[in-house]
């Protein structure tokens, strides 16, 4: 087995804010300002922006490359072990530096690199930039990669977290589902409950998976042409609602194909994207003004039951 030296020092960042004026965005929707991309490498492009200088972004989506040797257009996705973690903590704590105190950061990663993230975030005892962790969810799908000699992937993990100083944005009435006491058991006591949601309702767990949830391949209309990672529009819209406002600022240093921007901008919120391929960059803009493939809000309060109904209904709330 490889001997792996780590080092967890973040390289000085390459260049120094005050000195260099803002950038000017590479496309920026005339009619909404306020919708951004930038092409380039977000550890460069981070510090240069006045939102993220003055710390007032309310929510970062990060989906980075995995260093899996993905096609990424421009992205050279295969740096030694130790040269991609210093790469992960760079733009983990210029991230972090960019949110407002009580913004929150949530990082789309696979097995191979969560453990260290979350190391990092949770920074120790003592550190300047340690953030609190909310949830750690997986998002499942069922379209993995055959295997022989291991289990199939199937899994990405959601890393939620919050940065101290101020309240954190939760919205969790904006994302409920169907309680499977309801879709499955047909419990009236789900129907009479006051735990603060909704009848019949509850929160989604920590393993998101359900109809359009599945990986983007194939025919699924969502799909755009030369991304293998594009993620599903309902996962972003089940963050961006629970974790901002409308107003509020979100930021996606790895825009890919833009499906944080689609959203974000769809949902009135403000937001930056950046992109290193300045192909991907051009593409996503230009879905961002297209819009999302799928109506927002279309699955609030479906269920995601893995079972049918047992039994039969036995009141007329559990028809619906
Ligand atoms: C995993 S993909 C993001 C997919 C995206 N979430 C979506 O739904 O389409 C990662 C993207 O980050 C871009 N990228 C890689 N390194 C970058 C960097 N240092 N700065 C900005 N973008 C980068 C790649 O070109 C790629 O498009």
């Amino acid at each position: 087995m490889p001997t792996k030296t780590r080092t967890r020092t973040t390289p000085t960042p390459m260049l120094i804010p005050s000195l260099i004026p803002p950038p000017k965005p590479d496309y920026q929707i005339k009619a909404d300002p306020r919708a951004r991309v930038y092409v380039g490498d977000c550890r460069e492009v981070i510090p240069r922006l006045e939102e993220c200088e003055a710390g007032e972004v309310d929510l970062i989506f990060a989906d980075p490359p995995f260093n899996l040797s993905r096609a990424y257009d421009e992205w050279h996705d295969a740096m030694p072990e130790d040269e991609y973690l210093d790469f992960t903590y760079a733009w983990l704590d210029l991230s972090v530096d960019a949110l407002r105190p009580g913004g929150a950061l949530w990082v789309n990663i696979p097995d191979t690199w969560a453990a260290e993230i979350v190391m990092h975030l949770k920074g120790g005892r003592g550190s300047a930039r340690c953030m609190t962790m909310i949830n750690w969810c997986i998002w499942h799908y069922r379209f993995g990669q055959n295997t022989t000699g291991r289990f199939i992937s199937s899994k990405v993990h959601a890393l939620f977290f919050v940065k101290g100083g101020a309240a954190h944005t939760w919205n969790g009435r904006d994302v409920v589902e169907m309680s499977d006491r309801r879709s499955i058991y047909f419990d009236k006591r789900t129907e009479n409950k006051r735990d603060g949601m909704p009848a019949g309702m509850r929160l989604p767990m920590d393993v998101w998976y359900g109809k359009f949830w599945g990986r983007v391949q194939g025919n699924n209309m969502e799909r755009r042409d030369y991304h293998d990672n594009q993620l599903p529009e309902l996962y972003l819209e089940r963050v961006i609602r629970v974790s901002s406002n409308a107003g509020d600022l979100v930021m996606d240093p790895f825009l890919g194909s833009g499906t944080t921007g689609v959203i974000a901008h769809a949902l009135g919120r403000r937001f930056i994207g950046i992109e290193f391929s300045k192909a991907n960059a051009k593409s996503s803009f230009e879905r961002i003004k297209a819009g999302p493939v799928r109506e927002l809000g279309a699955m609030k309060g479906a269920s995601t039951a893995i079972f049918g109904a047992r039994g039969k209904p036995r009141h007329a709330a559990a028809d619906r």
